[in-house]
């Protein structure tokens, strides 16, 4: 292999991805160079034991030395985490988003409990299907009741399962989510069940952190987990936070070599500097994305592409939802094969039918520029290849990685 294959295969992505590509995927994020730069800074090849990491049981040493500015980093990263989310505890040790929901459900649960979630084929994270997670636990999973014609959970259905079954754990939180949910009810009977309530945030992150969506702590979430690389435009990772003394205590006491150790130092400084980004100009840029995502859902749409929940407005997050049997039935093609189609024209999209645009906003776009979007994007899927005309749109926004 030629020395320069992986230096040479970061130019190629960085020109394809970054410079050719309009990025739809809802899963991604485009960040600050400061973020990207501290990346590849030192801390990433640096160990300190983690704050905190007594709460493990035994008073830890921390063995290293040389970790006076990496412990700070973590400290003040957990303080703008705080602000950001106003909240009193936050934890940026999880490694991302499934790490962070690992911790919080060994956090909550023990081996033999109930815990519910939605389904994954209800937009539902993979993870909390049987097989996934609740077996390496020795949980039990069962699924929360939900509404596919109005994309939501159904609260009142939900919240009587829960005061029927009492599970130990109720999580809410998918990965194909376009509406925020009605809390109360659930809250209500989490209470009288004495299941914790948790909120899996992975998503909508950078949303709730800019004020928007929902406030999952203030409408009775114990815990708010998530990815902070989605709808919040930091560095691949998670973060936990929470109100609750008891929780944090629970969440620090299963932290260190239980399901970390390294928690990647160079992650929680670019996670620091991007809470400090989202603390500047978090709330216009996550009403920016679901104005994006509202004027993207009607420009498609009145293009004759199938954009589901028109009715609602479309969406109220960082996604849209393109309904599959419509696609097939207009364009005869599977929903994969379709976005097959769109990545010949450097449009990315998933094969579930999401469209994203928390990366569009990050990088500049606004409701002016949805129509221009939603004009290639209908050529694209008539099988035009339209390239060039993507770069150039792509082009427009010089202003790479920056939200203004
Ligand atoms: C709802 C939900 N939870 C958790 C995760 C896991 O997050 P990560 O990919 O950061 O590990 C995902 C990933 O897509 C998700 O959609």
């Amino acid at each position: 292999m030629k020395s320069t294959y992986f230096l040479d295969s970061m130019r190629a992505q960085e020109k394809w991805r970054v410079e050719e590509c309009i990025n739809l995927l809802p899963s991604e994020n485009a960040a600050s160079p400061q973020v990207r730069a501290l990346l590849s800074s030192d801390f990433g090849n640096r160990y300190t034991l983690p704050v905190n990491a007594e709460y493990a049981g035994e008073y830890m040493e921390n063995s290293y030395r040389g970790t006076r500015i990496t412990t700070d980093v973590e400290l003040k990263a957990e303080e703008v985490a705080r602000a950001v989310f106003k909240c009193k505890h936050a934890c940026v040790q999880p490694l991302s988003g499934h790490i962070a929901a690992m911790i919080s459900i060994v956090a909550t649960t023990k081996r033999g409990d109930t815990v519910c979630a939605l389904s994954e084929t209800d937009g539902g994270y993979d993870g909390y299907a049987q097989s996934y997670i609740p077996d390496i636990l020795g949980l039990k999973a069962s699924r929360l009741p939900f509404r596919p014609e109005v994309w939501n959970l159904d609260a009142d259905a939900a919240a009587r399962q829960i005061k029927n079954e009492r599970p130990k754990l109720t999580i809410l939180g998918a990965s194909l989510i376009l509406f925020p949910y009605d809390m109360e009810p659930i809250k209500e009977a989490c209470e009288s069940a004495g299941s914790t309530l948790i909120y899996d945030g992975a998503h909508v992150l950078g949303l709730i952190a800019g004020g928007e969506f929902q406030r999952p702590l203030k409408e009775g979430s114990e815990i708010l987990y998530g990815s902070t690389h989605k709808s919040f435009f930091g560095p691949q990772g998670g973060l936990i936070v929470t109100d609750s003394d008891e929780m944090d205590a629970a969440i620090r006491r299963n932290l260190t070599w239980r399901v970390v150790d390294n928690v990647h130092w160079n992650r929680v400084a670019a996670l620091g500097q991007a809470l400090l980004e989202m603390s500047k100009f978090g709330p216009a840029y996550a009403k920016q994305v679901i104005k994006n995502s509202k004027r993207l859902g009607k420009e498609l749409s009145s293009r004759g592409l199938p954009i589901m929940f028109e009715d609602l407005g479309y969406s109220e997050s960082h996604q849209l939802l393109m309904d599959r049997r419509e696609l097939k039935a207009i364009y005869g093609l599977s929903i994969n094969d379709f976005s097959v189609r769109m990545e010949k024209s450097n449009l990315i999209i998933d094969a579930v039918g999401r469209l994203g645009t928390c990366e569009l906003t990050r990088l500049g776009f606004r409701e002016k520029d949805m129509p221009e979007l939603a004009d290639l994007f209908v050529e694209a899927a008539k099988g035009k290849n339209v390239k060039n005309r993507v770069k150039a749109l792509r082009d427009k926004f010089d202003m790479a990685y920056r939200f203004r």
